[in-house]
């Protein structure tokens, strides 16, 4: 059987964390990593300019990987331009979005954190699962200005620092008629990446919700009913790492690409 392609796509690092997922899910699978540092931070943007970006830059990343099913392994674009993408491309995707159904599901004090960019907590299909599926609890959400960067820094070399990180953090832990927050959903796909230095600064323990293992359990899913195409030698190996800057801070953070497994890179300039 041919390896199936997977192309995963973030705004920078974050999916990464998504990918160690994938690999571990479908070890012989071809990954593909692409990450649109050119447009990074995606939780700034507005709705309209951000999918007009998202579908430029998965067309041209279509075009030149051919893969089998794509990831957003971003929030952030998730929850903003998946029916767009699916309106306009053929080939399969799997997106990522706040695991806010599962945190319904698992918390007990009915007090459930979010965390997640700007973009994300302000999005219409963030509110649409929180009324679906967490009707019974109380949600803070919180739109983390920093925090992706605090990882991306963190992934070139750079310690967080933890006064800005409890800034960032805190205000999902919330106190709602005696019952505390116990669970918080890590609604963006870098700050799996900081899970450490989340754990130092948080006023008390609960659960961190990653979606990752679901979403890699999702790919598999979906390959599983696909008929792939056959080896074509003209598409970026495996394990090819592609961004769409070349400036200096991409060639900053390639290193944190390669020791995560993407050791090929290439760069694909599509500026903002
Ligand atoms: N990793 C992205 C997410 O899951 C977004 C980070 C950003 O570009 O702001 O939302």
């Amino acid at each position: 059987m041919n390896a199936p392609r997977i192309l995963i796509f973030d705004s920078g690092t974050g999916g990464l964390t998504v990918a160690s997922c994938v690999r571990t899910q479908l070890p012989n699978a071809d990954l593909i990593y692409a990450a649109d540092n050119a447009g990074f931070p995606y939780g700034v943007w507005k709705e309209d300019a951000l999918v007009a970006r998202i579908l430029h830059v998965i067309g041209t990343l279509i075009e030149k990987t051919k893969p089998d099913v794509v990831l957003i392994a971003c929030n952030t674009a998730s929850t903003l331009a998946m029916v767009a993408l699916r309106e306009k491309f053929s080939v399969p995707f799997v997106g990522t979005v706040p695991a806010i159904k599962p945190a319904a599901a698992q918390t007990k004090s009915n007090v459930i954190g979010v965390l997640a960019t700007p973009g994300t907590v302000s999005r219409e299909y963030t509110r649409t699962l929180i009324h679906t599926y967490a009707f019974h609890c109380e949600v803070i959400l919180h739109g983390a200005k920093r925090l992706a960067e605090i990882a991306e820094r963190k992934l070139m070399g750079q310690a967080p620092d933890l006064e800005e990180l409890r800034q960032e953090v805190t205000p999902v832990f919330r106190t709602r008629g005696g019952k505390k927050t116990d669970v918080v959903v890590l609604g963006c796909t870098h700050y799996p990446l900081l899970i450490e230095e989340m754990k130092l600064v948080a006023p008390w323990e609960v659960d961190y919700l990653d979606p990752a293992p679901a979403i890699a359990r999702r790919v598999a899913d979906v390959l599983s009913t696909l008929r792939l195409a056959g080896p074509d030698e003209a598409v970026p190996k495996a394990n090819t790492l592609l961004l769409t800057s070349s400036n200096d801070s991409a060639k900053k953070s390639l290193i944190a690409y390669t020791n995560r497994g993407f050791s090929a890179h290439e760069f694909v300039d599509l500026p903002v």
